[in-house]
C-alpha cells in the first residue's frame, strides 16, 4: 500500500496560473485530451419512443456568457446563456433529440450522466464520438428508460467547471406522486471568470506545486484530514451557489405551509461534497441516483460531485433556509424556501440541522422496485484508486488513463467492481451506461469512496458499447483517474 503525505498549501503566486503542462491560458488552449483515440465510432442506432410516450427536442447552445451569479458578474461558458443551464424534463420511454450548437471557442460534447443510453449518445470524446468542434452542430438522440433526477454536462477537459451543466429530470408515468411540489435544486462550486478559468486551476495542479494558487491559502492537505471523509479537496473556491446564485441573494421557492415538496438535489460541483439540510425540517431521503430507496428520515445528508439526492418535506410554516455546507471547506451554498411571512436568514445562516444526523449512502436500503435480481457474479475486476497531488497524477489499476488496461467483460454477465482507494482523498467513482448495486443492493451511478476505503459494486452488463468508470473529480478525472470498461466481442 502506498501512504503519501499531501503537502501543506502554501501561499501561491497567481503568476503560476497558466503556466501548467497545458501551457497558455487563453481560453481555447486547453481543450484536454480526448479521452480516447478512435476515429469511427458506434452508429446511432434507428429509435422511436416506447408506446404512448414522445420525443422531446431541444437544442442546446453552448457559448461564451457573462452571468450575474446574484452579485458576482463573471464571465464563463454556459448552455443557453443560463446557470445552471435549461433544463430538460421528460417521461420515462421517452426519446430524446437534443441538438448542441457549439458557440464555444473549444471543443465539446455532453453526456447524459446517470441515463443508461446507448453507448453512441454517451458523449465520450474519442471513445464514442468525435468532439464538436467551435462552430458546428451534433444531434444527440437516445431514450430515457428509466425515471429519476439526472444531469447532463460536457465531458471535454474541465468544462463542467465552468457553467456547462443543466438538470435532466425522468418522470415516471407509474408514481403515486404524493407530493405537491416539486424543486429542483442544484449544487456547484464557482471559480470561473473571478481571475482563474478552470483551465488554469487545472494547470495550476499540474504545474506540481500541489496547490491550486487560489493565492488565499487553500486546502491542509496533510494527513487525513476530518472522517468521513478525509483531505476535503483541491481547489479553494470564492463561491458556492444554489441555482447559479450565490448566498447574499439566494433563490426563493415559495410554496404553502403543510405542503409535501419534493427536492431534487443535483451535485454539479466539481470538487467538492456537500452536507444538504433545510433549517427547522426532517428529509425524508426517497431516491438516490434516480433509484428508489426505502424512505428514511434524516437532518441532513452528504452529496458528492455526480450524485443526486431526492427528499421530501413536510413543509412548516415560515421563512426556512436550505444549506448546502462545502465539507472541508469555508462558506456555503443557500437557498430559502418561503411558506409563511418572516425575515429571511443571513448568507452564514447554519441551521442546527448541519451538526445533526448526517445520512450516507451507506445507511440506505433499496426500494424492491431498484434491486437487482439475486445472481452471484460471473466475473470480478479491481478498480484501484491511487494517485497524489505532486506531482498531480491521478491513476486506476497503477497507471493514468490511456496507459492502464481496459476492464472487460461479456453482455450478459453480473460483473463484480472491487474498487479500492489506496488514497488519503474521497473519490466519487462514477460509471457510465449502467447503474450498479452497492452491498446494501442500493442503486446509483456514482458513490463516494472514503480514503483507503474497499468496496464492492455489481452491475448487470446489459449495455453493450465502450464506457468510462472514472472519478467524479473533474480535475482527478483530467488528471487520469478513468478507466474504460468494454464488451467483448
Ligand atoms: Cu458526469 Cu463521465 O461523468
Ligand atoms: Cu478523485
Amino acid at each position: 500500500m502506498t501512504r503519501f503525505t499531501r503537502r501543506q498549501v502554501v501561499l501561491g503566486g497567481l503568476g503560476l496560473a497558466g503556466t501548467g503542462l497545458l501551457g497558455g491560458c487563453s481560453p481555447a488552449s486547453a481543450p484536454g485530451p480526448a479521452h480516447g483515440t478512435r476515429t469511427s465510432f458506434p452508429a446511432q442506432p434507428a429509435l422511436s419512443p416506447a408506446p404512448g410516450r414522445t420525443v422531446v427536442e431541444k437544442t442546446l447552445t453552448a457559448g461564451r456568457a457573462t452571468v450575474d451569479l446574484g452579485g458576482p458578474r463573471v464571465e464563463t461558458w454556459a448552455y443557453d446563456q443560463l446557470i445552471p443551464g435549461p433544463e430538460l424534463r421528460a417521461t420515462a420511454g421517452d426519446l430524446l433529440r437534443i441538438t448542441v450548437d457549439n458557440q464555444l471557442p473549444a471543443d465539446t460534447t455532453i453526456h447524459w450522466h446517470g441515463i443508461a443510453l446507448h453507448n453512441a449518445a454517451d458523449g465520450v470524446p474519442g471513445m464514442t464520438q468525435a468532439p464538436i468542434t467551435p462552430g458546428s452542430r451534433y444531434e444527440y438522440e437516445f431514450l430515457v428508460p428509466d425515471p429519476g433526477t439526472y444531469f447532463f454536462h460536457p465531458h471535454v477537459g474541465a468544462q463542467l467547471d465552468r457553467g456547462l451543466y443543466a438538470p435532466l429530470i425522468v418522470d415516471d408515468p407509474a408514481e403515486p406522486g404524493g407530493y405537491d411540489a416539486e424543486w429542483v435544486v442544484v449544487l456547484d462550486d464557482w471559480v470561473d471568470g473571478t481571475g482563474r478559468t478552470p483551465d488554469d486551476v487545472f494547470a495550476a495542479l499540474t504545474a506540481g506545486n500541489g496547490s491550486d494558487s487560489g493565492g488565499m491559502g487553500g486546502m491542509d492537505h496533510s494527513g487525513m484530514g476530518d472522517p468521513p471523509f478525509g483531505n476535503a479537496g483541491d481547489v479553494t473556491y470564492p463561491h458556492f451557489l444554489i441555482n447559479g446564485r450565490v448566498p447574499a441573494t439566494p433563490e426563493t421557492f415559495q410554496a404553502k405551509p403543510g405542503q409535501r415538496v419534493r427536492l431534487r438535489v443535483i451535485n454539479a460541483a466539481s470538487d467538492t461534497i456537500f452536507t444538504v439540510a433545510l433549517g427547522g425540517h426532517r428529509l425524508t431521503v426517497t431516491h438516490s441516483d434516480g433509484f428508489g430507496v426505502e424512505p428514511v428520515e434524516t437532518d441532513a445528508f452528504y452529496i458528492g460531485m455526480g450524485e443526486r439526492y431526492d427528499v421530501i418535506v413536510a413543509l412548516g410554516d415560515g421563512v426556512f433556509p436550505l444549506v448546502a455546507v462545502p465539507f472541508g471547506k469555508d462558506g456555503q451554498a443557500l437557498a430559502l424556501l418561503r411558506s409563511g411571512s418572516g425575515p429571511a436568514p443571513g448568507a452564514s445562516v447554519r441551521p442546527s440541522e448541519v451538526d445533526g444526523q448526517i445520512l450516507q449512502a451507506s445507511d440506505l436500503r433499496p426500494a424492491q422496485s431498484a434491486r437487482l435480481p439475486q445472481r452471484q457474479p460471473d466475473a470480478s475486476v479491481q478498480v484501484q484508486l491511487s494517485g497524489q497531488m505532486s506531482p498531480y497524477v491521478w491513476a486506476i489499476n497503477g497507471a493514468p488513463f490511456g496507459r492502464n488496461t481496459p476492464l472487460e467483460v461479456s453482455a450478459g454477465q453480473r460483473l463484480q467492481l472491487r474498487v479500492s482507494n489506496r488514497t488519503m482523498m474521497t473519490h466519487p467513482v462514477h460509471v457510465h451506461g449502467h447503474t450498479f448495486a452497492l452491498a446494501s443492493g442500493v442503486r446509483k451511478d456514482t458513490v463516494l469512496v472514503r480514503p483507503m476505503e474497499a468496496i464492492t459494486l455489481e452491475l448487470q452488463a446489459d449495455n453493450p458499447g465502450e464506457w468510462m468508470i472514472h472519478c467524479h473529480n473533474i480535475y482527478h478525472a483530467e488528471a487520469g483517474m478513468m478507466i474504460a470498461l468494454g464488451y467483448r466481442g
